[in-house]
């Protein structure tokens, strides 16, 4: 049975409003099968939703009962949460567990390096976590606090991951992403003969007229974005 708080909570409700009919369907999504909220994109993070389902319903093709989820990129969490709720549900239809863990440096946004990190858009700080406000609001996903390029090469030692069915990068910064320790996260830079793409590529708006192309702008400098 759903709750009043669950109905009413779910910010989706809020972006239906847009038109009667979707904010109907969104009011209702909690009452859906749970199949169909996939099928109608009504979880928060549908694109986490989709890959996590996918990526399960692979897994017991393969006779994989135990698959691991990550997110590189936590900051306040709102994505770790709600791949952690997904994974249970996900877990419900096909039976595969879902282990998760959250990436994050935890001071923010490193400082960006070069003209590939957008530094007019980044700013070093950016995304300061609340580590034990997020660990009150999580279960069973563990957060693995450091630079990536140094937390990722010891991940496979520490934690002896299950298959690696998920991974979402969202690290904002060129410099974060595509570095080939943190390709070593799948085994794709390692274990393919031909190493794959996204290794090496990433893809981002660049305004290549901005006057300020290599510096920060904002109206105010102490600005600290919403997490
Ligand atoms: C946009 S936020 C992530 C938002 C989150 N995925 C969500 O859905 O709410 C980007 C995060 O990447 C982290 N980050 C960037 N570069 C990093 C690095 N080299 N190592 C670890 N974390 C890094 C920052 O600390 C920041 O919290």
């Amino acid at each position: 049975m759903v709750s009043i708080k669950e109905l009413l909570g779910s910010k989706e409700i809020f972006k239906g409003l847009r038109s009667p009919t979707r904010a109907i369907i969104y009011l209702l999504a909690p009452l859906f099968p749970k199949m169909l909220r996939f099928d109608l994109d009504l979880y928060d993070y549908p694109w986490y939703a989709y890959c996590l389902l996918e990526s399960a319903k692979l897994a017991r093709r393969l006779n994989i009962f135990r698959t691991s989820a990550i997110e590189f990129g936590v900051a306040g969490g709102r994505g770790l949460i709600q791949l952690e709720k997904i994974s249970h549900i996900v877990t419900d239809i096909t039976k595969v567990k879902i282990d998760i863990y959250g990436f994050d440096l935890k001071t923010g946004l490193p400082r960006p390096k070069d003209y590939k990190d957008m530094p007019y858009n980044w700013k070093k700080g950016f995304f300061r976590m609340n580590v034990e406000n997020l660990k009150r609001k999580i279960k069973n996903a563990k957060l693995i606090l450091g630079d990536v390029k140094k937390t990722v090469p010891e991940f496979f030692k520490k934690f002896n991951p299950a298959p690696i069915g998920f991974v979402s990068f969202d690290l904002d910064l060129y410099s974060s992403t595509a570095n080939k320790k943190i390709c070593l996260i799948n085994g794709l830079g390692h274990r393919r003969i031909i190493d794959a793409a996204w290794c090496y590529q990433a893809y981002m708006l660049h305004i290549f007229n901005h006057p300020l192309y290599n510096a920060y702008v904002y109206a105010q400098d102490d600005i600290q974005m919403p997490i």
